[in-house]
Formats: C-alpha cells, structure tokens, sequence
C-alpha cells in the first residue's frame, strides 16, 4: 500500500521535472531586442526606408506592437498569424521578405537572419510576445 503511494509520488515528481524542462522564456529585453536593432533598426528607426514606406518602426517594444500603418504584425501567441514572423522565415514572396535581401546588397552587409535568431523570434511570439 504505502510503497504504492510512493510509486505514485515518484511519478508525480518526474512529470513535474520534465514539464519544467521544457522551452526556457525567451526576452524581448536580452534575446528579441538586440535581433532587431542589429538587423533591422536601419531601416526602421522612424527615418529610414522601411519606417517611411510601411510605417513600421522597431526601435520600443511598443512601437514594434504598433505594428505597420496597416495594422499589427505580431500577434501575441501565434507566429503563424504574424506577418513579422513569417517574413523573417521566408514565408513570403521572396520581394517582400525581411530584411530585404532578394536582390543582394552591394555591400554585402544584408542578409536573412540566421537560423537560430528566426527561431528565438518564433518563439517569443509564441509565449505570447511579452515585454519580458
Ligand atoms: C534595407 C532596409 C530594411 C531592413 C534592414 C529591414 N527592412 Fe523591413 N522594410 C523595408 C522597406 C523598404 C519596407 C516597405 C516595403 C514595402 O512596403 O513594400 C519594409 C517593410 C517591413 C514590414 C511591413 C511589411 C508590410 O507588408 O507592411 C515589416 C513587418 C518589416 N519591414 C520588418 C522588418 C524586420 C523584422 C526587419 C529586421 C529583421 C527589417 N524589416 C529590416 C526595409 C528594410
């Protein structure tokens, strides 16, 4: 009977582990932020192309919830309704991905996020976008 009891305990206590193991919060603060001032501020600090034609301005979290003159590109807890999201991912015509870089800049300096940096904004979104 009590050994039962145990088991159960024991049971109990692994799925509380495994369930806390899961995805680690990602920061709009430390892990979104700085992915947007190094790829996308440029263009999109108020004055550049991208917030002149779009209205979108990435520089406060805030701003970034403003979304673009048509409307919001984040939306809390589904990055697959996210027009951001889905244009960092490259699933959007290739003319409209962000950032831009259908046609190679010169300079070399542009060019589609990393793998890993999709993935922390994916994720972000998904934990519902917080000002964390
Ligand atoms: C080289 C300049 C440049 C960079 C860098 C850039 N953008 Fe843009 N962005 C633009 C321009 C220009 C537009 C307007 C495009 C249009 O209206 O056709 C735009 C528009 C957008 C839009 C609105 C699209 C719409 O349909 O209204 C989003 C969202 C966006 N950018 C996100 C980003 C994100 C996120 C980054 C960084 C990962 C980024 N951009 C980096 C130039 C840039």
């Amino acid at each position: 009977m009590q050994l039962s009891i145990l088991k159960g305990l024991f049971a109990l206590v692994i799925a509380a582990i495994a369930a806390g193991c899961g995805q680690q919060e990602v920061s709009y603060k430390n892990d979104v932020y700085p992915i947007l001032k190094d790829n996308c501020f440029t263009c999109h600090d108020g004055k550049g192309e991208g917030s002149q034609a779009s209205g979108f301005v990435l520089l406060t979290y805030d701003d970034l919830m403003k979304g673009t003159k048509y409307g919001q590109v984040v939306v809390k807890g589904d990055s697959a309704s996210s027009t951001l999201y889905l244009m960092i991912d490259h699933k959007v015509d290739p003319t409209i991905q962000m950032p831009p870089h259908h046609d190679a800049p010169a300079d070399g300096k542009m060019g589609p996020l990393s793998r890993d940096t999709i993935d922390t904004i994916k994720t972000w979104i998904d934990q519902g976008a917080k000002n964390n």
